[in-house]
């Protein structure tokens, strides 16, 4: 349908488009900021030196680290003009007025803090500049993050207000980020931001943080396994550091922005060495400017036990800045989310006038590809007259560049929409939205117990994931909230999402936590402890990869897999690949890039499309199936020189996610070099394939998915080998609707039935091997 066939009468605009006239006219006058954030910087440029007296000078310099030369005005375009012309939009965060205090809260015995604010209220790019400069601070500073596109967004953004070039660009830098397959730091990088993952990888290399002072926990809320591990282990190097006289201690700090902390607050308070620390702490006598009475930590309101918490733990509450959110709910509830969005999307665009962007809340990259085709397709119809409208995708396998276009202005008179997963819910904050579309549904991993698997599901989403997206649209002015479902729907959605740790495979988590010297994983101060039958899973799957002794104790596999950035499967096979007899490190690589990215193949909509695409991508695709279809599709890519986005439209391949896969499989090369499983240059040579090779390549990935095996029934449909379960091959695959005797599958999938994902054909005997070998 166009969008005037939803009932948006041209009439009515007339005036909209004369409001969007007067708005454009305004914005282009520069008095009024075109995206509505960081008002005015530039405008207020000249007020702001006029302003710097020395006096003044020192104060910026403390507080904003904008270093200003005496007597001189910065140079124009140079980084520390930009950084002064940032400092107006930072101190008008709501952090700001904190800034002194969480200073005061850390210094002395006080080893930990809780910063409470909401989504946008500056904690994860302020609140390391204010430590800085402080006396116990002479390392670096550690900000965690759970996603990779927030960790360089924040590390680029901070470096813009600190004024000094980013990562590895320059030896001078004092920000840099470091994320899985890639790191930009300098030698004299202050502040790091880094995702959990990798922060787990430090801890386990240098067991105390030695180069660190600080380590910032950022967005606890969302409460992933990494950050569980993460805090228990930072409770027992905290002490660690403060029982070895002499050595430094190190300062935690712990961001939230919902205000369920009181299960974080017991959990540093009951710490076992928390009596013997901190004894002379007696210096908290001021108290907290933005503590609300009833929110005060346990000590403050008479609850819990006060004295211990006094002595390791603060919480400062940070009052955010709200605008009123108007909601909308269906009154029925849809069957298709897409549809139902690309409507809104249009009548917002239509009757909403300029600024104010639209951030729309799908579930996955399949979603967010479709609607993104959807509203293009529409977009072409929009009459000349009408704003343009600008798709940006954002989801977590996105390649950096693209990801960070969300942050960049669009070009004037246009809106633009941002399609999101719940990634824009709280991690990243894109500033300009003032209209949220919330399809109330997310992508979660769950651990299926019946097949010892970790899979996708698509699930309704808590009530305080609702409220958190619906916060998005009020930052920069009031704003709107299109939810797509009903208020009944709304009033029955689960209060809180339940932590990662209670619903997902544990293999990962617990190899990290024997590796770091945790014998009994029973003992690991986990926040929310999990069952006992998903530990046992996971102590059992990790025993088959050979990552575990007869003891329970880690072995000298365990210890490689726990170094490589990658589950425990996928690590398997690796060190599978790079074993004399199977030799084939270089493809495995290229397949297990692949693996770490969303999907490569496009989607295709129509049966028409299909067709092509399936004639298109014949040269690539295996009949031994997807893995080596996979790896076809990498060789091929790379070995064509003169036009690899012409190459991948031919193929009806997205050129974004080959460009990650290339990413990936440079650092996992970079990184298998360096930890010793082959000689540097080997990744040079290029095999041929043969299907001696082929097979090789297969009996590694059953190395480390061996419990990921099915064999074909009479009937035709499949069985896991372990558990007995029914599966079907999933569609996409090459495989669908052959019949082969035994499969292994790297991923699994459930929507309305169980399907085995990216699936390879192998020999039953090949998998008796296997499973004979690790039982
Ligand atoms: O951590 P929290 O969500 O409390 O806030 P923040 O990430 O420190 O963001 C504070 C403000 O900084 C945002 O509202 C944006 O105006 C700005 N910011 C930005 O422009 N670019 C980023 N990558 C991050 C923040």
């Amino acid at each position: 349908p166009h969008p005037s066939k939803w009932g948006v009468k041209r009439k009515r605009h007339e005036k909209e488009d004369r409001a969007l006239r007067v708005e454009e006219t305004r914005t282009s006058t520069g008095t009024k900021p075109k995206d509505g954030t960081l008002a005015g910087n530039s405008a207020a440029l000249p007020s702001l030196q006029r302003d710097v007296t020395s006096s003044s000078r020192e104060r910026l310099r403390r507080n904003g680290r904008a270093t200003i030369p005496d007597g001189q005005a910065p140079k124009r375009g140079s980084l520390k003009e930009k950084s002064l012309s940032l400092l107006s939009s930072r101190k008008a965060l709501p952090i700001w007025v904190y800034a002194d205090e969480i200073r005061k809260q850390l210094r002395g015995s006080k080893d930990v803090l809780l910063v409470v604010g909401e989504t946008g209220s500056g904690k994860s790019t302020q609140v390391p500049q204010f430590l800085l400069d402080e006396p116990w601070c002479g390392g670096c500073i550690a900000v965690t993050q759970p996603r990779r596109v927030a960790a360089v967004s924040l590390a680029r953004r901070v470096a813009e207000e600190m004024g000094t070039p980013l990562g590895s660009s320059s030896p001078a830098s004092k920000v840099g980020y470091s994320i899985r397959f890639d790191t930009s730091v300098s030698p004299s990088t202050r502040i790091k931001f880094i995702t959990e993952g990798m922060l787990l990888q430090e801890m386990l290399r240098d067991p105390t943080l030695p180069q660190y002072s600080a380590v910032i926990v950022d967005e606890v809320h969302e409460r992933s396994v990494n950050v569980d591990l993460i805090l228990g282990f930072l409770r027992n190097i905290v002490s660690k550091r403060q029982a070895v006289r002499g050595s430094r201690s190190l300062k935690v700090v712990v961001m939230s922005a919902t205000a369920d902390v009181q299960g974080l607050m017991e959990y540093f308070d009951d710490h076992p060495d928390a009596a013997a620390v901190g004894t002379e702490a007696q210096d908290h006598g001021s108290s907290w400017s933005g503590l609300p009475a009833s929110g005060r930590s346990a000590g403050q309101n008479g609850e819990g036990k006060s004295d211990h918490l006094h002595e390791r733990l603060s919480v400062c509450y940070v009052k955010g800045r709200q605008f009123p959110v108007k909601l909308h709910y269906l009154s029925e509830p849809t069957q298709d989310f897409v549809e139902e969005a690309l409507k809104r999307v249009f009548q917002i665009h239509y009757k909403e006038p300029l600024p104010g962007d639209i951030l729309v809340f799908l579930t996955g990259q399949d979603t967010v590809e479709a609607l993104e085709a959807l509203v293009n397709e529409y977009a072409l119809g929009i009459e000349a007259d009408v704003p343009k409208l600008v798709t940006l995708p954002l989801f977590a396998a996105l390649p950096q560049a693209a990801q960070q276009k969300v942050f960049e202005r669009c070009p004037p008179n246009s809106r633009k929409v941002i399609l999101a997963t719940n990634i824009a819910e709280t991690s990243v904050t894109v500033p300009g939205v003032r209209f949220v579309v919330d399809c109330g549904k997310v992508k979660l991993k769950q651990f299926r117990n019946r097949l010892g698997l970790d899979s996708l599901l698509v699930k309704p989403i808590s009530q305080s994931s609702a409220i958190q997206r619906q916060g998005r649209a009020g930052r920069d002015a009031p704003g709107q909230c299109f939810r797509l479902f009903t208020e009944d729907d709304y009033r029955n959605l689960q209060k809180r999402t339940n932590p990662e740790i209670l619903r997902c495979d544990l293999s990962d988590a617990l190899l990290k936590i024997k590796a770091r010297g945790v014998q009994n994983v029973l003992e690991f101060p986990f926040l929310d402890k999990p069952p006992r039958e998903s530990l046992e899973n996971a102590l059992l799957q990790l025993y088959h990869l050979g990552a575990l002794n007869d003891d329970g104790s880690i072995s000298d596999v365990g210890v490689r897999i726990s170094r490589l950035p990658l589950s425990p499967t996928l690590g398997r096979v690796i060190l599978e690949a790079s074993s004399e007899d199977k030799d084939c490190l270089v493809e495995i690589i290229d397949i297990v890039a692949c693996l770490s990215v969303e999907n490569i193949f496009l989607s295709l909509a129509t049966e028409e499309k299909k067709e092509e695409a399936e004639s298109a991508r014949r040269e690539l695709m295996k009949r031994e199936g997807d893995h080596l279809t996979l790896l076809a599709t990498v060789q091929s890519y790379s070995s064509e020189q003169t036009d690899r986005k012409q190459w991948s439209a031919r193929h009806f391949v997205s050129h974004r996610a080959m460009q990650n896969v290339m990413d990936v499989r440079k650092q996992l090369r970079k990184q298998c070099e360096q930890l010793g499983l082959c000689d540097t240059g080997i990744m040079l040579r290029q095999s041929e394939a043969s299907e001696e090779r082929s097979a090789a390549i297969l009996r590694c990935l059953l190395a480390g998915f061996a419990s990921n095996t099915a064999r074909l029934l009479p009937d035709g449909s499949f069985k896991t080998l372990l558990g007995n379960q029914t599966v079907a091959i999933h569609p996409s695959s090459v495989l669908f609707g052959k019949k082969v005797e035994a499969i292994v599958f790297s991923e699994f999938v459930y929507t309305n039935r169980s399907y085995a994902r990216n699936v390879s054909s192998v020999k039953l005997s090949w998998v008796d091997d296997v499973l004979a070998s690790s039982s």
